[in-house]
């Protein structure tokens, strides 16, 4: 799958790309039950909110098949690979829960801010990307981003380690102000199943989940090759350092691993 030119351009000027219902229902369905069980279990990859309930469970591609799959879609591998002319590697891979009635905030901050002053990570070359698990509703906590903010550059941040169980370099409310009379506010929502990706450099955060809705949704970081990282620092769990290029699956992989999986439940 090729984006269009204006597709490009709308990433490279906004800072952002939504692509609604880029997975079918029944692809996600599977993963969400798995995501699931991966919250049942007690692993170190498995961060909890203070509260004790899941906020992020790292590296699931690793040890979970449909989460593999998943990781080397060629509806995401590809746009990512046409964008920066050359092949990808998994920087980070994270299933965030957003629990319901107890899912916590994610302060205001750039990540790219993050890869290069904890993974020596030299250029924003790596694409954040999200895909829908659940419905991802005005409500229930979606991801808000601020356009156009990625051209300011890596900002000045401050390491936060106090207001959630996950450190972060944040960013200060005159910075995120400023930004955002200019770019605005935009929070992609819909079905699951939708992919957004997103600059290195652009600025999002999200607020906590008091409803009753779960608003589990994958993150992936993917590296291109040449900017693997310099300097790690953080567990290989969280910046991988494994650069080895990914070979997408075939188009279909999610379906027909949807369809063993229901087959050998029944
Ligand atoms: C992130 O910025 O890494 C996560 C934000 C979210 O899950 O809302
Ligand atoms: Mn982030």
């Amino acid at each position: 799958m090729d984006l269009t030119e204006q597709q490009v351009a709308q990433f490279h000027d906004e800072g952002y790309l939504f692509l609604p219902e880029l997975f079918t229902p029944e692809e996600v369905a599977v993963l969400r039950t798995e995501a699931e069980g991966i919250y049942a279990q007690q692993r170190p990859e498995i961060w909890r909110e203070k509260s004790g309930a899941p906020r992020t469970a790292f590296a699931a591609h690793l040890y979970n098949e449909g989460f593999r799959l998943l990781a080397a879609h060629p509806r995401m591998i590809r746009p990512i690979e046409q964008l920066f002319g050359e092949q990808v590697y998994m920087h980070q891979f994270k299933i965030n829960a957003k629990s319901a009635f107890s899912g916590e905030v994610w302060q205001w901050h750039q990540d790219y801010g993050t890869w290069a002053r904890d993974d020596g990570m030299p250029e924003p070359r790596a694409m954040n990307i999200a895909v829908f698990l659940d419905e991802v509703m005005p409500i229930n906590g979606p991801l808000m981003l601020v356009p156009r903010s990625h051209t300011h550059g890596t900002l000045d941040a401050r390491h936060d380690l106090e207001t959630t169980s996950y450190p972060l370099w944040t960013l200060d409310e005159e910075t995120v102000t400023k930004l955002v009379e200019k770019g605005g506010i935009v929070s992609p929502v819909g079905k699951p199943g939708g992919l957004l990706m997103f600059h290195g450099n652009l600025v999002h955060g999200s607020a906590g989940n008091i409803t009753p809705y779960p608003r589990k949704i994958v993150y992936l970081t993917l590296n291109a090759v040449s900017n693997y990282i310099r300097k790690p620092t953080r567990p290989e769990f969280i910046a991988h350092t494994d650069f080895t290029p990914i070979e997408p699956v075939a188009d279909d992989a999610l379906i027909r691993y949807a369809t063993s999986y229901r087959a050998a439940a029944e």
